[in-house]
């Protein structure tokens, strides 16, 4: 499974913090946005990934992540010149998703907790997953509806007037047709390549699971300024209370055996002093400890 992670946008609604740095840049609590997605997935066992930007922000991206082999991922960019929709990713991505099956998340969608995703990467078997969350403001979003039997029988982008409560976050998995179902669109009257498009076809096709979302999940949302801020308090408060972090891709790609123990202190020593290398060190030493223990 391939991942591909969407960082584009002009990030207007979080006008002027996005003048200079992308949205998926910006500080959620102690990082930046971006790590939260890319733990999430790394998190589900993905280590290949193409992260896709403006023009314009692509190199802060690689001034942050590199080519992954730091923390024993490989990272891939490519351009997005305008905002043509989320869909025109898996286009802009072709040669990076060859012929595997594919994950897309969006740079901006923070979640937390459970084992939905890696459950739902390790159960694919063809055709596209997509998940539903309930929600106080689905208009906001894509939304799905349910049959009595908990089939999804329809997928609205942004209705006006939702026939559920249930919103598509911004996780979706395909399998390798999504390439050809998205050349096969047309562009929706915004002018955008609409994921939502990719998702009634699979829909239409009986090719489309939808996983519920249980209520002690956290999807968050961190595009206007004032949600932006509930996100980091939200962080913080589940950091604080439970000394681990959210979010942290190395010790993501350590548990997942990405990086062996060695790796993970070589490159924790290297870090400045502050509290996410304090936090590393007490990873690779209860690591260290366990080893002992074994
Ligand atoms: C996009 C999708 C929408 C999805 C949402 C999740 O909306 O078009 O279907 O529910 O992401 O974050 P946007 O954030 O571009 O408004």
């Amino acid at each position: 499974m391939k991942g591909i992670i969407l960082a584009g946008g002009a990030g207007s609604r979080l006008f002027p913090l996005t003048l200079v740095a992308s949205k998926q840049l910006q500080p959620v609590y102690d990082k930046p946005m971006v790590y939260y997605p890319l733990t999430t997935l790394v998190e589900g066992g993905i280590r290949e990934f193409c992260l896709i930007s403006t023009p314009h922000d692509l190199p802060r991206f690689r001034q942050l992540l590199g080519d992954g082999s730091a923390w024993g991922l490989r990272i891939d960019y490519r351009e997005q010149s305008k905002p043509s929709g989320i869909a025109e990713a898996f286009l802009i991505a072709e040669s990076f998703i060859g012929k595997d099956p594919v994950t897309l998340i969006l740079g901006d969608n923070i979640f937390y907790g459970g084992d939905s995703f890696h459950k739902a990467f390790a159960d694919f078997q063809g055709g596209a997953t997509i998940f539903g969350y309930h929600v106080n403001d689905p208009e906001r979003y894509g939304v799905v509806e349910f049959d009595a039997k908990g089939q999804a029988i329809s997928i609205e982008e942004k209705p006006a007037q939702p026939r559920s409560n249930y919103a598509v976050p911004g996780l979706y998995i395909f399998d390798n047709e999504v390439v050809a179902v998205t050349k096969a669109l047309k562009p929706s009257p915004r002018g955008e390549l609409e994921i939502t498009d990719v998702n009634v076809d699979y829909l239409r096709r009986g090719r489309l699971r939808v996983h519920r979302l249980n209520r002690g999940f956290a999807w968050l949302d961190a595009g206007t300024s004032s949600s932006l801020h509930e996100a980091s308090a939200y962080v913080q408060t589940i950091e604080k209370r439970q000394g681990v972090k959210v979010g942290c891709p190395e010790e993501a790609a350590f548990r997942q055996g990405f990086l062996s123990r060695e790796q993970l202190e070589a490159l924790t020593v290297n870090l400045p002093r502050c509290e996410y290398r304090t936090y590393l060190e007490n990873v690779v030493a209860e690591a260290n400890r366990l080893a002992q223990e074994s």
